[in-house]
């Protein structure tokens, strides 16, 4: 960070949270700690879940234009009385570090991106660290949802692989999650995907995080069954999670160098 800072290159993140969601305050405290840890500055904006959409937008407008913040966060989901599209749309593509805005998306699916989701980046750099060629290979993920499963399913095939988006309509969804050498679950329900889904030896990814009733946390993959069949799993608290905290690290520095020359 310091040999950035040498350079003139300041990254500074924006966090907002509207209302009291626990998940969400979790989320946005893991965040905040991230900065600290990696030298990042940042502000948090905690804001009531009265808070109007006008009032979001005002404040979305005046980070837009503050010099020293180059990426903003609006932490999802907002409060029902608040359209997401129209805050996502507000936000400058350029400091976008979820790559959520329709700009970031359509350069994902060219090709051309400066931003990648979190989740998804954390995905391929689990993948990629871990010597796996996604060349060729059968991806399938579970789930459609614009923050995970649908870029998801683009950087795999940016990589290479065969990719099927399986979700909750899906016919005979076992036939083609025992199909995958790479599966991702990315549905949000707790341990939905079981051993007898997973074919030998296949790379299993987990983005779930659901909580129990009893508190505990858990994936979208049951982890004792499917582990036996897996070659490779990861773990729910430690997996994934850790990753996608990562990625908005890495996406504020290069929002810092893409403000620099904007
Ligand atoms: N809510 C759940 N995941 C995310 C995320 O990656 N970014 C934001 N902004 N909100 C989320």
């Amino acid at each position: 960070m310091e040999a950035l800072k040498e350079k003139g290159i300041n990254p500074g993140l924006a966090v907002i949270i509207v209302g009291e969601d626990p998940a969400s305050q979790v989320y946005v405290r893991n965040k905040e700690r991230a900065c600290d840890e990696c030298g990042i500055y940042s502000e948090k904006y905690a804001l009531p879940k009265e808070t109007t959409q006008e009032e979001l937008l005002n404040l979305i407008d005046k980070l837009n234009k503050k010099n020293d913040i180059s990426g903003i966060l609006v932490q999802l989901p907002v409060p029902e009385h608040i359209d997401e599209k129209t805050v996502i749309n507000a936000i400058d593509p350029k400091k976008d570090v979820d790559a959520f805005h329709p700009v970031n998306v359509g350069k994902i699916m060219v090709g051309n991106y400066d931003f990648v989701p979190c989740t998804p980046a954390g995905v391929m750099e689990l993948i990629d660290e871990s010597g796996i060629d996604v060349s060729g290979k059968e991806c399938v993920v579970v789930g459609r949802s614009n923050i995970v499963g649908k870029p998801q399913a683009m950087l795999l095939l940016h990589k290479n692989g065969t990719v099927t988006i399986c979700h909750s309509r899906t016919k005979d969804l076992k036939a083609k999650t025992k199909n995958a050498d790479i599966l991702v679950a990315a549905v949000g329900i707790p341990n939905f995907i079981t051993g007898d889904m997973i074919k030998e030896g296949a790379v299993v990814i987990d983005v779930g995080i659901n909580r129990l009733e009893n508190k505990k946390l858990c994936g979208d993959v049951e982890f004792e069954s499917a582990q036996k069949v897996a070659g490779a799993i990861t773990p729910v608290p430690g997996g994934v999670g850790p990753m996608t905290i990562a990625m908005l690290m890495k996406n504020t520095v290069k929002a810092a160098l893409v403000n620099k020359t904007k």
